[in-house]
């Protein structure tokens, strides 16, 4: 494995980017922005969270001052609960008192959180200022902050309100990781996985290996993990930008762990990551159930997360929480549409395939007894 910071192009309709990975990018924030918006305004606005900031503030700012720029920072509150309308209207509140124009850039700095905030503001502001990724989790290097997916949360769920917008540059500093606590570094871990199981089983072979050292968040190891989850996904959304066809596949696990993510509110009983995890058990006997494949592959996924300390199971669901109320929820997901599901499935391990008109019931069944 090179361990030189590699570059990856995405290609998209809406714009085309380079994907930058390496340990040490963030004191280099400056020049690649630069490099990657020619005309953006020397007044940036990165938007953050108090808890990134306090690690990353300083040296992201010394490096945007170093290339010209004055950047202007808005910290949005810890959590998911960032991603409200009141936290939006703020946001562009605060940025539109900085009097912006066309090459305004707005750089996200932090998690999924952050830069779906960011991207979706930075889709709005003026109707479209150029925006920049820096993510700063193992779970937005190796998926949200790629491919444009940008939105925010209403009382109806989440992500209902959001844009494909593509960012300018996405710089993974794999550096970053180093600090993320262990539950996060698993959260993420889980996205990793989900590249395995969909579209490439040798690199299932290899986190079965490596997997520890991805969590250890051995340099190498992270590096590779993150490089090979990038390029599917850069792959993937170059070929279906905005959804229509293969790119659902990158939704494997997550309709099972949206419904579980529902039942607790959001609350951080359970992350994302965690219920993704979940969800793609979930998905994997699932599939053994409509017999597409045998019983060892959801017990090989199960075991490889066990192995990691990655929950298997949702913790006790909170009252009211039935089989029915979590097909219901599954329902009201935003990819459903005529009471029936569209759910990604597993033909093998390696090869997800998306699975639309799946019933209502059979899903029930699922949650009964999976
Ligand atoms: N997180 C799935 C996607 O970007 O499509």
């Amino acid at each position: 494995m090179d361990s030189a910071a590699a570059r990856l192009e995405v290609t998209t309709a809406g714009g085309s980017y380079f994907i930058q990975i390496g340990a040490g990018l963030l004191a280099q924030a400056g020049e690649a922005i630069r490099a990657a918006v020619p005309r953006a305004a020397s007044r940036v606005m990165v938007v953050s969270q108090p808890s990134i900031q306090s690690l990353y503030q300083e040296r992201l700012h010394q490096s945007l001052h170093a290339a010209g720029f004055q950047p202007f920072w808005h910290s949005l509150p810890e959590g998911e609960a960032a991603k409200s309308f009141a936290h939006y209207n703020a946001l562009m509140e605060a940025l539109l008192a900085e009097r912006p124009d066309r090459h305004t850039t707005l750089v996200a700095l932090g998690g999924g959180v952050v830069g779906d905030m960011t991207g979706f503001a930075a889709a709005t502001l003026l109707r479209g200022v150029p925006f920049v990724q820096i993510p700063t989790t193992l779970l937005a290097q190796v998926d949200s902050s790629v491919g444009g997916k940008t939105g925010i949360n209403s009382a109806q769920g989440k992500n209902l309100v959001g844009a494909f917008y593509q960012p300018r540059l996405v710089l993974a500093d794999t550096q970053t990781l180093q600090s993320l606590p262990m539950r996060e570094r698993k959260a993420g871990y889980a996205e990793v996985l989900k590249y395995a199981l969909l579209g490439d089983a040798g690199f299932f072979d290899w986190l079965e290996a490596h997997g520890p050292d991805v969590l250890d968040a051995k340099p190498e190891a992270l590096r590779h993990a993150i490089l090979t989850s990038c390029q599917m996904k850069a792959a993937i959304v170059s070929r279906d930008e905005k959804e229509t066809g293969e790119r659902a596949l990158l939704n494997l696990g997550h309709s099972f762990g949206h419904a579980l993510e529902a039942a607790f509110g959001y609350d951080g009983r359970l992350l994302h990551g965690e219920a993704v995890a979940i969800g793609m058990i979930y998905a994997a006997r699932f599939s053994h159930r409509r017999g597409l494949v045998g019983a060892e592959v959801p017990a090989r996924i199960q075991a490889h997360l066990e192995r990691l300390g990655l929950p298997v199971a949702p913790p006790p669901l909170p009252e009211g929480v039935t089989p029915e109320w979590l097909a219901r929820a599954m329902l009201g997901d935003k990819k459903n549409s005529n009471g029936k599901l569209t759910l990604i499935l597993l033909e093998a391990l390696g090869k997800a395939v998306i699975t639309p008109g799946v019933d209502y019931q059979e899903v029930v069944a699922c949650w009964q007894q999976p």
